[in-house]
């Protein structure tokens, strides 16, 4: 084994060590319970607001318990949580301060491996890119899906019923009475939201890069067998230590393309793109936007969860989770290595499909299509992101005129006027809602459809902006427009009345302007004012990289001192 990278606080007979034990002591631990044992450091992403997370005060002692059963030594580390709900402006502005955090907490302390909790949509990532970076035997452990939503003997999806809801609310056809019943009935557990948004696409994201345990990602939060794994992370952590076998041992070009295979069978969220972009660089593994699309082309959606479908992730659990789908993909997936020290293959070797309702076959699959699309075009140079599966079939191939929107705040004042001149084929466009531009990139771009089109009964528009959109979102919206309009990309240049085609078969967005025309815009163009002078907020638009580049900061992405080892000792 190789030596324990906690020794270097705890054995040597000397003043500084004599303070690292006597205050480790204080807790009324002797020292033999820690020292020479490997001490496991247990990131979690609780708080009060993170309202996904509220069982993580006690699966911390699930965790704990396996890691004392297995000989370790446990200490929990409390870092910042961003739950998605309840924090402004957005949590993805967050993401890389968490990973930053987890990192940097690594580094500091005593730690020699690490059981990373997380679930709520940018914990994932975040807690992911910051041990992807430090690099010590990690095991991440997933928050698991609350219960399925309730209203009046109907299954609730997160996000997805309450936007179909809101709609039909805006159109008059649903009372006040039934939207309070709604709010009673959408989240009834701890657990993230159970759709497949970003959260439920994260947790099996990490799965099948190899990060946690087989099964671990699609067992509901508040069910006993999620106490059961959080005990076996506990437990596995201590023999990843032993073995010494780190996220780069487990990590490959591969475990990246088993993940964009499983990405587009889920229906997963679009936000994945991103993070899965920056976690690669993180594991300095190349991954770029057209690897999505050429690995994802060919493969087909396999699940019929919402927003793409009908079912949620209790559902998928009861028809044999993850593991029953990773067998089904088993012909597209490489038989890569995972954290429980087998492979892929020899973890799905006894999985079944128990439904396949909810999980169907390569050969009958529920869409043959992908269900991501990366679009390329003058309007977007560096790559844009549509979920086709989540939006109506007559506006795959659309040519309309746009209805331009430079922020948020008047779209929002503008968009349900009665005399709006819109119909069901205009291109409704946002700028400045990209990571510098709104910032942090937030998920406004499920575009509101205008209330006058609600009530004639339209149901989808065309929607283009630079922003992201929530996983469990719906709906013809193209999002992540490369470069962003506030740096002067090709969107900002884009007027009201201009003509945008989209054709999703040839992977083409344009705006149907000659490039003389462009440039003469170009020339025009001025970036809105930005007053960012201190802070967290002028640290993120100093330093965020582009969509396609991930988001993350330029600076952690570079070759840094890195690799274990504490800069300052
Ligand atoms: Fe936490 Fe959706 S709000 S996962």
């Amino acid at each position: 084994m190789k030596k324990l990278r906690s020794l270097r606080w705890f054995e040597k007979d000397d003043l500084r060590s004599f303070g690292h034990r006597s205050r480790v002591n204080q807790m009324g631990y002797s020292p033999q319970e820690y020292i020479g044992k490997p001490i496991i450091g247990i990131i979690n992403t609780w708080n009060d607001f993170n309202t996904c997370h509220t069982h993580f005060k006690e699966r911390v002692e699930d965790i704990k318990r396996g890691v004392f059963q297995a000989g370790g030594f446990p200490m929990e580390i409390p870092v910042m949580s961003v739950g998605e709900q309840l924090i402004k402006p957005t949590s993805m502005m967050f993401r890389n301060f968490l990973a930053m955090e987890v990192e940097e907490i690594l580094r500091a302390f005593p730690v020699d491996g690490a059981v990373v909790m997380g679930g709520c949509d940018k914990t994932t990532p975040g807690v992911l890119m910051g041990a992807f970076s430090f690099n010590i035997p990690t095991i991440y452990m997933p928050a698991g899906a609350m219960l399925k939503g309730n209203f009046e003997g109907e299954s609730l999806g997160s996000g997805t019923d309450v936007w179909k809801y809101w709609d039909l609310r805006q159109a008059g056809c649903f009372g006040d009475c039934e939207w309070r019943k709604l709010e009673m009935g959408i989240a009834r557990s701890a657990g993230t939201c159970m759709t497949m948004g970003t959260a439920a696409t994260m947790m099996t994201m990490a799965e099948a890069l190899g990060m946690s345990l087989p099964g671990a990602s699609s067992i509901p939060a508040v069910d006993s067998n999620h106490k059961r794994m959080a005990r076996e992370c506990g437990v596995k952590i201590v023999e990843l230590v032993h073995k010494d076998i780190k996220p780069s041992d487990i990590l490959s070009r591969e475990s990246f393309e088993n993940a964009i295979v499983t990405l587009n069978a889920i229906g997963g969220s679009t936000n994945a793109i991103i993070h899965l972009v920056a976690l690669a660089k993180r594991a300095k593994i190349p991954l770029e936007l057209d690897d999505f699309e050429k690995i994802g082309r060919d493969v087909p959606l396999l699940l019929n969860l919402k927003p793409s479908g009908k079912y949620v992730m209790e559902d998928f659990y009861y028809a044999g989770g993850i593991l029953a789908l990773q067998k089904v993909l088993q012909p597209k997936l490489h038989n890569i290595k995972t954290v429980n020290l087998a492979s892929l293959y020899e973890n799905i070797e006894e999985a079944k499909v128990f439904n396949q309702e909810v999980i169907a076959t390569l050969q009958k699959p529920f869409n043959s299509n992908p269900s991501l699309a990366v679009l390329r075009g003058n309007l977007c140079l560096n790559g844009a992101i549509l979920k086709q599966s989540a939006c109506e079939k007559r506006l795959l191939k659309h040519k309309g005129r746009a209805l331009v929107y430079d922020d948020i705040q008047t779209l929002k004042e503008e968009i349900d006027k009665e005399d709006l001149d819109v119909d069901e084929n205009t291109v409704l466009i946002l700028k400045n809602a990209g990571p510098l531009g709104a910032p942090g990139m937030p998920e406004w771009g499920q575009l509101p459809i205008p209330k006058k089109l609600l009530k004639r009964g339209v149901k989808d528009i065309l929607r283009i902006s630079d922003a992201r959109m929530s996983g469990t979102s719906y709906g013809a919206c193209v999002l992540h427009v490369s470069p962003e309009s506030y740096i002067g990309g090709n969107l900002a240049l884009v007027k009201t009345g201009d003509w945008i085609s989209l054709d999703v078969e040839k992977r083409l967005l344009e705006v149907c302007l000659s490039e003389e025309e462009l440039e003469q815009r170009r020339k025009e163009f001025q970036p809105p004012r930005r007053d960012y002078t201190s802070g967290y907020v002028k640290l993120y638009t100093d330093h965020v990289t582009q969509a396609h580049e991930g988001c993350d900061f330029d600076f952690l992405v570079k070759d840094s001192p890195r690799e274990g080892e504490p800069r300052i000792f």
